[in-house]
């Protein structure tokens, strides 16, 4: 294996694409704002591959239905088997089952081989040790609760920098039962061997709590001509359960966990009124039961409202197609990510506060290497209430029926520190959003 070679463009290749980032957008580098200084970015990390050819590596794990994991890992020897051995003690499995492998292709890359298999049935709350292949370490999960309250770790354009590693050594130091991630994962931007970095430097976070994922710009990874497929990377190491909820495409899909209805959308393919993704959402919001699944939330990637001069009106098509259906559906909370920095709005419909629109929170600060988009517009926009370009992660705590809690949590060097939270009440529970006429129009 010629190390020395991939090696180098391991790391010439991000380090030019910092430089061309640099060129491109110096101002990410420098700026001081309400007297603390903005955290510029930091190393890019590649985690390497210290197992055995044969031994499972980034292994991450994902909700599939009421009571089903799917347990995704991948290896270097292609004679291993997509089976996993689980139980509910330390070392002893006493289920056993089989899955399915796939494997892709990418101009001159070749991947491991990529292993999904689906265990189960599985009881809430409670914590599963499994073993992947039939080799190789223990890992262990815990089933997320079939009741309220759960707690949601929100986070999206993560990357691999020395501040993904901070974000997600600081998420890890609290509980939380599932992990959402409103797009750009790796940023490996067409490099494919990033993507196995990537998994790597997650797999401690992943393989312990489920993380469910929708697309970002930086999962498309098409090359005219060379790569015309768009998502190939993408679709093959983080398959949703987009079946399960009817939707034929993995770039957009709906799941319930602990009386909460989450709809992951896709920035980056269809979805003006004549497509799939806008006729799949319809049927989707008419299926959601408020007396079950109460609290109703939606994650993209490109915001539809943002107050920063990166990535202004990228949402804008999107928001115009489909943000009746959110609005009349009365959904609670949309996260986006893709703007790297924090911003939290109020209840808005139609670029108007609404007391019964959904909240509209920015998210995309994970720690990425293209750094922090750090110009808000100004005047301020009153519908913004609090906005701060810092690499961070966010917490929504579903406390009841009619109460949940956000928190935004700032890197601050090696700590975490809570700079915004706010208690939000459930549209489901105001009788007024629900009554005949309340549109004004
Ligand atoms: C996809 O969903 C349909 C309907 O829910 C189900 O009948 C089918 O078995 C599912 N297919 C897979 C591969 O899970
Ligand atoms: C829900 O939680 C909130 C906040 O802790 C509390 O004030 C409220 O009484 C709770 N509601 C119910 C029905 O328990
Ligand atoms: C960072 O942490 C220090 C020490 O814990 C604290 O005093 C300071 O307020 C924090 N600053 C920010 C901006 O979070
Ligand atoms: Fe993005």
């Amino acid at each position: 294996m010629s190390m020395a070679k991939c090696n180098i463009s391991l790391v010439v290749i991000p380090l030019l694409l910092h430089i061309i980032c640099f060129l491109l957008f110096p101002h990410t580098l420098q700026s001081q704002e309400n007297g603390f200084s903005r955290q510029p970015s930091r190393e890019f990390v590649f985690t390497s591959h210290e197992r055995s050819d044969s031994d499972p590596q980034q292994v991450h794990i994902s909700l599939v239905g009421k009571d089903h994991m799917r347990v995704t890992w991948i290896t270097e020897e292609k004679d291993s088997e997509s089976m996993v051995e689980y139980g509910t003690n330390e070392g002893e499995y006493s289920k056993k089952t089989i899955g399915e492998h796939t494997s892709y292709k990418y101009f001159l890359y070749k991947s491991g081989k990529i292993h999904h298999v689906l265990i189960g049935p599985l009881n809430p709350s409670t914590t599963y040790f499994y073993r992947c292949g039939g080799l190789g370490p223990e890992f262990s999960f815990r089933t997320p609760p079939l009741k309220l309250p759960i707690e949601f770790v929100v986070v999206g354009d993560l990357g691999q920098t020395e501040w993904t590693k901070s974000t997600l050594k600081h998420i890890d130091s609290k509980d939380y039962d599932v992990f959402l991630l409103p797009g750009d994962l790796s940023y490996a931007d067409t490099h494919q061997p990033l993507w196995d970095s990537f998994g790597r430097l997650v797999e401690p976070y992943a393989s312990r709590r489920p993380w469910m994922v929708t697309e970002g710009n930086h999962e498309i990874e098409t090359i005219p001509i060379i790569q015309p497929h768009a998502f190939r990377s993408y679709n093959a190491r983080w398959p949703m359960p987009y079946n399960q909820s009817g939707s034929t495409s993995n770039l957009y899909y709906s799941f319930e966990v602990a009386s909460t209805h989450i709809i992951m959308l896709g920035s980056y393919t269809d979805f003006d009124e004549h497509s799939k993704q806008y006729k799949w959402l319809q049927s989707d919001l008419v299926k959601i039961d408020r007396k079950s699944t109460p609290w109703v939330i939606v994650l993209l990637h490109a915001p539809w409202y943002n107050t920063n001069e990166a990535h202004e009106g990228e949402g804008e098509k999107m928001r115009q197609a489909m943000e009746a259906l959110l609005y009349e559906a009365r959904v609670d909370l949309v996260f986006s990510g893709h703007v790297h920095a924090y911003e939290r709005f109020t209840r808005i419909y139609d670029n108007k506060a609404d007391s019964c629109g959904p909240f509209y929170v920015t998210i995309g600060d994970g720690g990425n290497r293209e750094g922090l988009a750090l110009t808000f517009k100004k005047p301020s926009n009153p519908l913004s209430l609090y906005r701060e370009p810092s690499f961070g992660h966010g917490r929504l705590r579903m406390v009841n029926e009619t109460h949940a809690h956000w928190s935004w949590h700032r890197n601050n060097d090696s700590d975490t520190f809570v700079a915004d939270n706010v208690w939000m009440k459930s549209l489901s529970s105001l009788k007024e959003c629900w009554e005949l006429g309340h549109q004004e129009l």
